[in-house]
């Protein structure tokens, strides 16, 4: 199949306020997208002359991770200036040209705003450090007096995410709060000028024409910091604590989504914004309500194990939050901080649980597990037929529409994820998720550009490549491009009926007759009534074989 022969008519309708709530979204990681100028590092030029590809896959909008000024300490998660474009991704006039030509071409543009922290080289970190103590530029982030007699241990013992102290101490001798980081440091959201800077942000890119948000560490904002400062070993978890952490999801933060939506809900359509909100899923409501965000990330599939049972719990509760609050579900399997569905269903299954301490990247350095990679593949396949007949928005990541599995083995000289340094390089980070996308089946970066590549590409890549599979009609990019063609003629905002029967099984229909069961046993099952549109493996006379997805109508 050619891409001409899938190319699906796009609706985009410009004026639709409700257009994320059914949409498929497509995330681009900029820099390992497509590379415009042989520098080895993607840009938005490159993304533009991608649009007629995006436009053969079918989806409805991209996701742009940061594209901002960044020294890259967190792969662009620090920003230097929320208000401009990488001079190595193209100008502001760049980002005016990608709009374009992706609306041209029906598709929306969601940006990825990083509220939580700016980058230690942004003019208001560099001012802080310059004015000193007490100062009120200290007063944007979170500075403290250092603990012991002389101030030389930090003010408390709280870790990072990315691991080591959360406080790092500046050549003055206090410290400051950086939850990712130390190039990260965290904002004092109670600083009347942060909340009014922000405003400005989302006002600045609206009027550009993006339309919506993907809103980071959307429920880190405000922090209870009365001292003193409790210790590490007295805090709740996170994921029990309900609002009770001093740092983690406190209902101040919705003070701010409050304000925010007034804003997005000046622009017509008013602007979309989904939460990435670590939190249970019964407090997920609170970020995707109406006067707040309008949707947050749910990463209960891609935390999930392959398996019937716990999928359908998951699927069953999302579903029924997002209608009880007036929203709409996300499903999401791979993003650019885990280890790509396809290799993460390859491996064996962890006896402690795949997600054991929520670490979204499981990868440890040198005790790689074997990946099944035929048996990865299989499944993700399975899956994303499972998950674009859901209800509510899909939330691809790039890459995945080739069955692109995680590059495990990366040069240790090469690695870039702060998580990996900050480990001292016990977790080996979330590079191997990011590496440049193969087009072609040769050439020296694959297609990715006409220089290198940022971070190396695996021989193996070549037979992933678009190249590779535009033609071939079993490959996983044709089987992305024909359900995003059949999802397009058949999704509704209507909810799915259960149809119990076969063990090991998940089977419902939606609106129009249209069927999803996957078979997630050892063997083969009976397929129900009904002729079959699409599958996700070929099937086994009129049995739908195992780790396989088919659809029906
Ligand atoms: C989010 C991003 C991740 C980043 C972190 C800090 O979780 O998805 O990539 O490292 O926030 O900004």
């Amino acid at each position: 199949m050619t891409s001409t022969e899938t190319q699906v008519s796009r609706s985009g309708d410009p004026t639709d306020a409700d257009w994320w709530r059914q949409a498929v979204v497509y995330q681009i990681y900029p820099r390992s997208f497509a590379d415009s100028n042989g520098d080895g590092v993607g840009d938005l030029p490159g993304i533009i002359s991608r649009v007629p590809y995006l436009t053969s896959l079918g989806i409805d909008a991209v996701w742009l991770s940061p594209f901002y000024p960044s020294a890259l300490a967190d792969g662009g998660y620090d920003v230097d200036d929320y208000r401009d474009v990488d001079p190595r991704l193209g100008t502001l006039s760049d980002f005016d040209d990608l709009v374009a030509a992706l609306h041209g071409a029906g598709i929306k543009l969601i940006v990825d705003i990083v509220p939580n922290h700016t980058s230690n080289l942004h003019t208001w970190f560099q001012e802080a450090l310059a004015a000193g103590p007490g100062s009120a530029a200290r007063d944007r982030y979170i500075f403290r007096d250092g603990a012991g007699p002389d101030g030389s241990e930090p003010p408390s013992d709280w870790d990072s995410v990315f691991g080591g102290s959360a406080w790092a101490q500046t050549p003055d001798g206090q410290w400051y709060l950086h939850l990712f980081a130390a190039e990260q440091p965290d904002l004092n959201w109670d600083n009347s000028e942060v909340r009014d800077d922000f405003l400005t942000t989302l006002r600045f890119w609206s009027d550009r024409g993006v339309d919506g948000f993907r809103v980071d560490v959307a429920h880190a904002l405000v922090k209870d910091l009365t001292e003193p400062l409790p210790s590490k070993t007295v805090l709740p978890r996170q994921s029990e604590s309900l609002g009770a952490h001093p740092l983690w999801d406190r209902e101040g933060v919705h003070e701010i989504y409050r304000e925010w939506r007034k804003v997005l809900n000046s622009y017509d359509p008013p602007r979309s914004a989904v939460a990435e909100a670590f939190v249970p899923a019964a407090r997920r409501a609170r970020y995707a309500s109406a006067d707040g965000l309008g949707q947050a990330f749910n990463f209960d599939l891609l935390q999930a194990d392959w398996d019937f049972g716990k999928f359908r719990q998951v699927i069953e509760e999302n579903l029924a939050l997002a209608e009880e609050n007036g929203s709409s579900s996300t499903w999401v399997f791979s993003n650019h901080d885990v280890v790509r569905h396809a290799t993460r269903y390859g491996l064996p299954r962890d006896p402690e649980g795949l997600w054991q301490d929520g670490k979204a990247w499981l990868l440890s350095n040198g005790t790689e597990p074997t990946v099944d990679v035929e048996q990865g593949l299989r499944r993700a396949r399975a899956a994303v037929l499972l998950m674009l007949a859901l209800p509510g928005s899909a939330y691809l990541y790039q890459g995945e529409e080739l069955g692109l599995q995680e590059v495990g083995e990366l040069p240790a000289a090469s690695l870039q994820d702060p998580a990996y340094f900050r480990s001292k390089g016990a977790e080996k980070g979330r590079d191997g998720c990011r590496v440049p996308l193969p087009w072609t089946i040769g050439g020296l970066s694959f297609g990715f550009g006409s220089g290198g590549s940022h971070l190396l590409q695996p021989t193996w890549f070549g037979g992933y490549s678009v190249e590779a599979q535009e033609s071939d009609p079993t490959s996983t990019l044709t089987l992305y491009r024909k359900a995003l063609a059949v999802r397009r003629g058949l999704q509704t905002n209507a909810g799915l009926e259960w149809i119990d029967g076969v063990e090991w099984s998940l089977h419902f229909t939606r609106p129009g007759g249209w069927q999803s069961v996957t078979n997630f046993g050892a063997a083969p099952i009976e397929l129900p009534e009904g002729a079959v549109v699409l599958s996700s493996a070929p099937l086994d006379g009129d049995k739908l074989p195992t780790d396989t997805t088919a659809w029906l109508i």
